[in-house]
């Protein structure tokens, strides 16, 4: 049998690692379950509540998010928790010993959900260090990241995860996430970009000009791109490590500081495209060394392949600022 989530991250790091990394990944099978047979259930469509962002919730965003926080309250190891779905940061008491903070998108591209098309979890992992309080450990930089994963719930549900030695892929079977993939490496350049591109008129013109030239071509390499957009990041970006190219989610009027918020979408996913030989950039400064300045504080955000998220950097840099 093909190794085990909790072997491969056991034989590399700490047992707390691998039994939290292996915690999510069980939250994370039970949301599959779920998500499965979701139609079935009256659990597709709006709870009738809305989170911090603003946005109404999906019944399958309050069902990931409880199951995630119950998996992680049950780790001694994991002082406090935050969610996309919750405006406090939860803080379990009395755990002296804690040494883990779990940050995370419960369910990503909740908007696909009642299409059946990818939806997904992601989680970032920062380490409670000693004389620190739990809201100093919360903002840190990406850059400190103790580990990073997504899971892609999909044709196959695969979870993705890098603790900062390469990024590895599990696909799920009969409840156990078995190793897949070991040391992904993304393509240097890629046949895609992936940008909303509803939001053109709405952007700055330079990245109307970055579309228009990845799609005649001069923009990397020759090559004229083809465009992807699923509307779930995690899928775009699973998308990306494969084939290559670059996911865009640029400022628009709606959103000035991008849509995508940084601690459990920008971050996790950065460190792993990082991983994998990608890069991630806000335009102007890369992604993991960005200080928050509050738990869901949002980014502009261009993540790929080194060639194309450079290739944008570069337009953006000798583009006068709107
Ligand atoms: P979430 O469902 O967690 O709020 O995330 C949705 C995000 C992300 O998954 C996706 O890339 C983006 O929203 C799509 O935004 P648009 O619909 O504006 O393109
Ligand atoms: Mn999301
Ligand atoms: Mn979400």
């Amino acid at each position: 049998m093909a190794m085990t989530l909790f072997q491969h991250v056991r034989q590399r790091h700490t047992p707390e690692l691998a039994a939290l990394i292996t915690a999510i990944a069980d939250g994370a099978a039970t949301i599959e379950r779920r998500i499965r047979t979701a139609g079935l259930d009256d659990i597709l469509g709006a709870a009738g509540s809305e989170n911090v962002q603003g946005e109404a919730q999906q019944k399958l965003d309050v069902l990931a998010d409880n199951t995630l926080i119950e998996v992680l309250k049950a780790l001694p190891s994991v002082a406090a928790v935050v969610s996309e779905e919750d405006e406090e940061p939860v803080i379990f008491e009395g755990r002296p010993n804690a040494k883990f903070i779990a940050i995370f998108d419960p369910l990503d591209g909740s908007s696909n959900i009642d299409v059946n098309v990818n939806v997904g979890t992601i989680v970032s992992i920062q380490a409670l260090k000693p004389g620190v309080s739990v809201r100093e450990a919360i903002l840190q930089p990406g850059t400190e990241q103790i580990a990073a994963l997504y899971v892609n719930y999909g044709p196959s549900t695969i979870l993705v995860y890098t603790a900062g030695n390469g990024v590895h892929a599990f696909t799920l079977a009969e409840g156990e996430f078995l190793l897949s993939s070991e040391d992904m490496k993304m393509p240097e350049q890629g046949p895609y970009y992936s940008m909303n591109e509803g939001n053109i008129g709405e952007s700055q013109l330079v990245y109307g000009k970055a579309i228009s030239r990845f799609r005649d071509g001069t923009l990397v390499g020759g090559k004229k791109y083809s465009s992807r957009y699923v509307g779930s990041f995690i899928a775009d970006f699973h998308r990306t490590l494969l084939k290559g190219g670059v996911f865009l989610y640029p400022p628009t009027k709606k959103a000035p500081n991008g849509k995508l918020r940084l601690l459990y979408e920008a971050n996790p996913l950065s460190f792993i495209a990082e991983q994998a030989g990608g890069a991630a950039s806000n335009g102007r400064y890369r992604i993991l060394e960005i200080v928050p300045t509050e738990p869901h504080v949002r980014t502009p955000l261009i993540i790929g392949s080194q060639s194309e998220v450079a290739a944008i950097g570069g337009l953006i840099s000798i583009s006068p600022r709107e």
